[in-house]
């Protein structure tokens, strides 16, 4: 069925799973603060690193329809994850009947696309979800981007969503499971002189990465690399641009109570965060 969606000017809409594409929002409205933005949080359902493609898939668009209609005319996956496994399809399968002038953008072509001018070695270490890792989507884009001139070498650290969700990251029952898979990807391939937190919850626990991590190796999260992708986007897409409104606002909505919502976001991007409760299905 086609949906109806309002056809003003509207925000851009970022989405994730649950906390981590607040360090995704932090960087797009540090660099682009006059465009209104809406965040949406899965929080209820996170994580999303261990579930099928099929559950990854029908959650991000439940998400994203709903993103477009509160209006949204742009919605950024904020989530590895999901641009890992959804993108895709959603692009194929869903824009065309909901509405082909909108637009959903990933975060792993961005990121990629920056990793060639950190790296001097060659040998770049992924630190993302079970579910990123499994997709094998930066070697992919990596391949296509650099033929094999960058190699990607994986770890999947299943348990470091949980950490940030359950507000566990500065915790010192943290350092295990950092410390571990740290340790596991730089004995995998020593020449590693630059870690992809390919996982927007991943810089939370950016203190605990650099503490196991050696002083030379660099550790770069997406959200510098997202962000000005999108405004070289839409320095590109003027029909795009000329559709968001611009009032610097800032609009939250969570699947789960938004009182949790709010302490944790509030801590995390250092300002006052008022998030309401939405339902997806
Ligand atoms: N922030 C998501 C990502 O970038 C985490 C996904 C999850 O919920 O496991 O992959």
């Amino acid at each position: 069925m086609t949906p109806q969606l309002p056809t003003n000017p509207g925000p851009i809409g970022i989405f994730d799973s649950g906390y981590g594409g607040l360090t995704i929002l932090r960087q797009i409205r540090g660099m682009m603060p006059q465009y209104d933005y809406i965040y949406l949080g899965d929080n209820a359902r996170a994580p999303y690193g261990t579930r099928s493609f099929e559950v990854v898939y029908e959650f991000t668009r439940q998400a994203v329809l709903r993103l477009f209609e509160m209006g949204c005319r742009l919605v950024i996956l904020g989530c590895n994850t999901a641009s890992a496994k959804a993108l895709r399809s959603i692009q194929q399968n869903d824009l065309p009947h909901w509405d082909p002038t909108r637009r959903v953008l990933g975060i792993i072509h961005p990121t990629v696309e920056a990793m060639g001018d950190i790296t001097h070695t060659g040998h770049v270490g992924l630190v993302a979800t079970p579910g990123t890792i499994r997709s094998g989507s930066y070697e992919i884009e990596a391949e296509k981007h650099y033929g094999g001139r960058v190699k990607v070498v994986s770890e999947a650290c299943p348990m470091w969503v949980s950490l940030v969700e359950n507000h566990e990251y500065d915790s010192p029952g943290a350092d295990y499971f950092v410390e571990k898979r740290i340790g596991n990807l730089l004995r995998h391939d020593p020449e590693i002189d630059t870690i992809i937190l390919g996982c927007t919850h991943f810089p939370l626990l950016l203190n605990k990465i650099l503490k196991y991590t050696p002083r030379e190796v660099k550790i770069v999260p997406q959200g510098e690399y997202v962000a000005s992708s999108l405004r070289n986007y839409l320095e590109r897409h003027a029909e795009m641009e000329n559709m968001l409104t611009k009032g610097s606002t800032c609009q939250f909505y969570t699947t789960e109570q938004p009182e949790n919502f709010n302490s944790s976001a509030t801590i995390f991007l250092g300002t006052t965060v008022e998030a309401e409760r939405v339902y997806l299905e």
